[in-house]
């Protein structure tokens, strides 16, 4: 069993971040929140890391507006936290190549769609639903997956379906999807602690896999 130094990064709600938190609670997962990361100062998620005293930054264009700097303190941060595994759970800027070569096979992303469908640029929050409902899909789910240079395209980690309703909304299908990647980023960060999903040089001899 691995226990991690976690870095979180957020942009918004944090509702998959609160997962993380209240499954440390509860003992289901054994790593540590070293520090949450949002590029938006105003992200709720940052609010629940301070409820529960977790170091948290603000690193974002509104204090660091020069590109360069901003993604060197952005490194610094993570190096000086001493970080094992980065999850972006809602992290809505794109890293620096830098930090994903750095951290490579030590990054995870969890994504509202069924990777590789609606997923790449553009694809975020209520668009990746506005997309499936559009796209007339049956199914819809939620994925994990490491981030390598490209967006979404990284090695699938987990996915876990959802049905589509005939009358669902975009609303309706990211609630329901919601409760599933919350169930998902859990799933995953066990999977890693407990060595059945490997990090870092060894992750890619992973396979992916449905969990229903
Ligand atoms: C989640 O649905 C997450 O999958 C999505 O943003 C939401 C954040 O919710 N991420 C992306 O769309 C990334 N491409 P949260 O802040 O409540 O965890």
């Amino acid at each position: 069993m691995q226990r991690l130094r976690l870095a979180v990064l957020v942009s918004g709600d944090g509702s998959n971040l609160q997962a993380i938190i209240d499954a440390i609670s509860t003992h289901t997962i054994q790593s540590e929140i070293a520090c949450v990361i949002s590029n938006r100062k105003a992200a709720f998620a940052l609010d629940r890391a301070r409820k529960f005293s977790i170091e948290d930054y603000y690193i974002g264009i509104g204090n660091y507006p020069d590109e360069k700097e901003r993604n060197e303190v952005l490194y610094d941060t993570l190096i000086r936290e001493n970080v094992d595994l980065i999850v972006l759970a809602g992290y809505l800027a794109i890293l620096p190549e830098k930090l994903i070569q750095a951290y490579k096979g030590r990054i995870i992303n969890i994504h509202p769609s069924l990777l590789p469908k609606h997923g790449g640029h553009g694809f975020y929050g209520i668009k990746v639903h506005e997309s499936v409902i559009h796209s007339g899909d049956k199914l819809s789910g939620a994925t994990t997956h490491f981030v390598e240079l490209g967006i979404d395209t990284g090695q699938i980690i987990y996915q876990k379906t959802v049905k589509v309703a005939p009358d669902d909304t975009p609303e309706d299908l990211a609630k329901k999807v919601l409760k599933v990647e919350h169930q998902l980023m859990v799933a995953t960060l066990v999977a890693i602690e407990s060595g059945i999903v490997k990090i870092g040089s060894e992750a890619d001899q992973n396979m992916p896999q449905i969990i229903d």
